[in-house]
């Protein structure tokens, strides 16, 4: 039996993850919602996805727009076995009654707390954890981008404390009202960033401390990462220990590719949807390992590294398969990811 998956709010992540459904053999999309009958949704109903209206009251844009609904996000929820809540930050945990009601399995994204759900999901760090689980939330891409990396050099070397400089894109491409425009904005002043504690949820024996900042770029967040080791690693380990996740692609900027603008051309290159780049970004030359302190520096596409992890936390929770890594593989494969 295939999982019948709900997503409400079909914008930057919901869209995303909505086609990644459509290519998982043990998944269907049962349907999305939206608030306003714009362009998306023609494109959406062109591809045979079924649009429900987010609320009763707004049917009647719709109707006024001669766009047929296949209901309101009530019915939508009556045709699912889970829902995957991609609607605004904040505005997702005010949805919980409602998901609550319907009896029926919720997802979150990052841009809710952490109790919203009480257990935060990456994949490769706490699959096991979220099997058959009723409520999750998939963290956010910065916190998605570091608990990659982390893990990796966790498990290869166990670190003893790690410290993170992040610089934030200042908005996604279609945000045209946000900023700054013209600005560095210590985001937040203080220190640290919500992002340390962030990984913490996922996982909680990390020494980590964060601060960031906000930069008038859309294209991707970049991290620099100074981390200590339990024992001395070369740069040569150090990439081997990368090389097992194919969730992490090491470029190179002798090759043409460094900086952030020359990982979304390559994406085009690759002929990425929408020039996604699901995988964490590590720039070669910038691993640099003195015994047991090493830097990197790693780029993370906000608008697509997560769109993998809510597959992977849907199969996790609907009992899809009890295997993280098959869950992984299934996933990389139906999206083309870690070629
Ligand atoms: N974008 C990122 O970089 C990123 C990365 C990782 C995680 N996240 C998290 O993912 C979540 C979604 O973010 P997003 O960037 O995809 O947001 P978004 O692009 O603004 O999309 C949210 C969608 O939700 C719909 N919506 C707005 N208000 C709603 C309401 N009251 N009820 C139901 N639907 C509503 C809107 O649909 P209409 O178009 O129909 O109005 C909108 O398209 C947030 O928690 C965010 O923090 C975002």
């Amino acid at each position: 039996m295939k999982t019948r998956v709900a997503i409400n709010g079909y914008g930057t992540i919901g869209k995303r993850v909505a086609d990644a459904i459509l290519k998982q053999p043990d998944m269907v999309l049962a349907g999305v919602t939206k608030t306003k009958p714009n362009y998306e949704v023609k494109l959406a109903l062109s591809k045979g996805i079924r649009i429900y209206a987010s609320s009763a009251e707004r049917i009647k844009l719709f109707d006024d727009a001669r766009v047929k609904v296949s209901g309101t996000l009530d019915d939508l929820l009556k045709q699912a076995d889970i829902v995957v809540d991609c609607t605004p930050g904040k505005v997702g945990a005010s949805y919980k009654p409602v998901y609550e009601k319907a009896k029926i399995k919720a997802i979150w994204q990052g841009g809710e707390k952490h109790d919203v759900a009480g257990f935060s999901f990456n994949s490769t760090c706490n699959y096991e954890n979220a099997l058959g689980r009723d409520q999750v939330r998939v963290v956010s891409c910065n916190t998605t981008g570091l608990c990659r990396s982390l893990f990796a050099l966790d498990k290869a070397f166990g670190i003893k404390k790690t410290r993170v400089v992040l610089i934030r894109r200042g908005a996604d491409p279609a945000e045209d009202s946000k900023g700054p425009i013209n600005s560095i904005v210590p985001d937040p002043v203080t220190i640290p960033s919500h992002h340390g504690p962030d990984v913490q949820k996922v996982l909680p024996h990390i020494d980590i401390t964060t601060t960031a900042f906000a930069v008038p770029t859309t294209l991707m967040h970049v991290h620099l990462l100074n981390v200590e080791l339990n024992r001395d690693a070369t740069e040569k380990e150090i990439f081997e220990a990368f090389s097992q996740y194919p969730r992490i692609r090491i470029v190179s900027a002798a090759e043409g590719i460094g900086s952030t603008s020359e990982v979304i051309e390559y994406a085009r290159d690759l002929g990425r949807h929408r020039y996604d780049m699901p995988e964490l970004v590590i720039w070669k030359e910038s691993v640099k390992s003195f015994d047991r302190e090493m830097y990197l520096t790693q780029a993370v596409h906000q608008e697509s590294i997560v769109v993998p992890e809510n597959i992977d936390a849907i199969r996790a929770m609907t009992r899809l398969t009890e295997s993280g890594e098959e869950s992984t593989k299934l996933t990389n494969t139906s999206m083309g990811l870690g070629r």
